[in-house]
């Protein structure tokens, strides 16, 4: 399928992430189908996009006739036979167990037409095996959008094992399309890109306090004000380059034997989720997370993230910054 031939998507999950990939879509134009087998959560969305509108509203970044065109363009399906008449692309968003997921790519695909396009959100899961639940395996791939998925730009477009070439460009160019930054994940590998990087990281965080090394907040505080602060610009591998491969490589010699290398999670972590601190969802995890808290820190971090993103964007002119490579 060519990218003009998509005009209407549809969305399967209205939870966390399904509601804000579907504003994503309605806000840059396409009619879109959402679908969620919770009646309340279908019947939520709405709202929840609305709310999620009043950060862009506040630093000027949409108007609320934005804002109420969005949600006009988005129609709340209350089964799956009216949800496929339209889309020529559904992302799937719901909840992270093959099984589900599986299943109803299997009830949906005899409702759609050979070509229409499906995705998955999946966190990790291997976007190959997924998609052996299809008949038509070219037509599947991965769309890994990242949290708050209205704010966040990149979207990792991942291949799995049989996913036709054509689709996969057609996905990568749609995502430009809406505003996104699209990465290409040629080959699927469990975690993709960012939840590989980003699980190395917290596995090392939580060995780092299962060890009594420093505080949560101490911990935290050297990724935010220390390395982590110069992130939203320069990458991991630029940062190499700009420290130098050579004392890179010495590091590397010296460090590696210390770190962690647990294949298992932590016994910490494990010990935390049976006590039912489970993080925000418990009200308790690394930190104390009462529900005023948890509310502040969503919007403070949504409209920090907002700055930050429409700054790059400015200064750089488009919406990803050129590779080092297009620099020269
Ligand atoms: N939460 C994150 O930070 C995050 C980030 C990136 C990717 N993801 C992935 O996105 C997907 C959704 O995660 P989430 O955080 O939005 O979960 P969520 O629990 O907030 O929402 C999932 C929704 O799916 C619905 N659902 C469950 N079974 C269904 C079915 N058979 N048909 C239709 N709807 C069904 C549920 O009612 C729920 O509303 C998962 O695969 C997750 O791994 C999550």
């Amino acid at each position: 399928m060519e990218l003009n031939k998509i005009k209407h998507i549809g969305v399967l999950g209205a939870g966390l992430m399904g509601h804000g990939i579907a504003q994503i879509f309605a806000s840059a134009g396409y009619d879109v189908n959402l679908y969620d087998a919770d009646p309340a959560a279908l019947q939520a969305a709405k709202g929840r996009i609305a709310d999620n509108f009043k950060i862009f509203i506040e630093l000027k970044l949409a108007r609320p006739e934005h804002r109420d065109c969005c949600l006009d363009r988005i129609s709340l399906c209350p089964s799956l036979e009216a949800f496929v008449r339209g889309p020529q692309l559904i992302i799937e968003a719901v909840l992270e167990d093959l099984k589900i997921k599986r299943n109803l790519y299997s009830e949906l695909e005899p409702l759609t037409p050979s070509d229409t396009i499906f995705s998955s959100n999946t966190s990790a899961i291997s976007i190959t095996e997924l998609g052996a639940a299809f008949k038509v395996k070219g037509r599947f791939l991965g769309t890994h959008f990242w949290n708050p998925p209205h704010v966040l730009p990149c979207v990792e477009v991942i291949k799995g094992a049989a996913t036709a070439d054509e689709a996969f460009e057609t996905v990568y160019a749609l995502m430009e399309k809406v505003g996104k930054v699209p990465v290409r994940v040629l080959k699927d590998v469990p975690g993709f890109l960012g939840n590989r990087l980003q699980h190395a990281m917290w596995r090392e965080a939580i060995s780092l306090r299962e060890n009594n090394i420093a505080s949560a907040e101490d911990i935290d505080k050297v990724v935010k004000y220390g390395f982590g602060a110069r992130m939203p610009f320069i990458g991991p591998l630029e940062t190499a380059d700009l420290a130098g491969l050579g004392l890179t490589r010495d590091i590397h010699r010296y460090l590696f034997p210390y770190l962690e290398s647990s294949r298992e999670p932590s016994p910490v972590l494990e010990d935390l989720v049976s006590a039912g601190a489970t993080g925000v969802r418990g009200g308790r995890g690394f930190y104390e997370w009462p529900p005023e808290k948890v509310q502040r820190i969503i919007r403070q971090r949504d409209g920090i993230l907002l700055r930050i993103i429409h700054e790059i964007v400015s200064l750089t002119g488009q919406r990803g910054r050129k590779d080092a490579s297009e620099e020269g």
